[in-house]
């Protein structure tokens, strides 16, 4: 059975939580514990899976501008990096995102708002759209993912905006009102950009897949 070459990194935490470091002559244990450390920051918690919604549509294209000329709402900016549970940056992904309208409303007949980023070797993504609308069924402001890389887990999760007015200014206390939103993690601070002149929004939103 073929086995597979272990990083360095790898294999130096392995001995220090496996318990069998015996004073490598050429690696220092202040060294190995630096190592260690720096893995265990680097690691990160998986991001927590939200739920598919109704309104998911296959064949979206690969576009990062969503914006539609002539189309009312207020401009944001989602960006984020596609990392494992380790910290290490993730390639050949695909992310795909969809949202509402600023009305509230999916598009279900074409693919306005909605995009399926093939990343390749980039590790990050980023996309220029709107902020989305509410809905009735779903009453806070939201955007749709789901996530495939190779060797990892596919992630079907949302991102929410601690600033919707839904959360009452304080989404810590108030993100599982009515049980529309599951987890914390994904309720992301907006930056607001140039309030004086175009008021554009910008957000940012890591994807933490899990080893498949
Ligand atoms: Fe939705």
């Amino acid at each position: 059975m073929p086995t597979r070459p272990v990083p360095r990194r790898e294999f130096l935490e392995k001995c220090i939580t496996g318990g069998f470091l015996v004073g490598a002559a050429a690696v220092s244990q202040t060294r190995l514990f630096a190592a260690y450390n720096e893995a265990v920051q680097k690691a990160a918690k998986p991001t927590p899976p939200e739920v598919l919604g109704p309104f998911f549509k296959k064949g979206a294209p690969n576009q990062t501008n969503l914006r539609v000329a002539g189309e009312p709402g207020l401009p944001l900016a989602i960006s984020g990096r596609i990392l494992d549970a380790r910290g290490e940056p993730v390639h050949d992904a695909k992310v795909e995102l969809w949202h509402a309208d600023h009305r509230g409303i999916y598009d279900v007949h074409g693919f306005r708002y909605r995009s399926k980023l093939a990343l390749g070797n980039a590790t990050q993504y980023r996309v220029e759209t709107i902020m989305p609308g509410h809905y009735p069924s779903r009453p806070v402001q939201h955007v749709h993912y789901l996530i495939t890389a190779p060797g990892c887990k596919p992630l079907i999760t949302q991102l929410y905006f601690a600033t919707d007015p839904y959360f009452d200014g304080d989404p810590d206390r108030n993100f599982a009102k009515g049980g529309v939103v599951a987890n914390r993690e994904c309720v992301r601070p907006v930056m607001l950009l140039d309030e004086n002149t175009a008021p554009r929004t910008a957000v940012t939103f890591d994807l933490v897949l899990e080893k498949a």
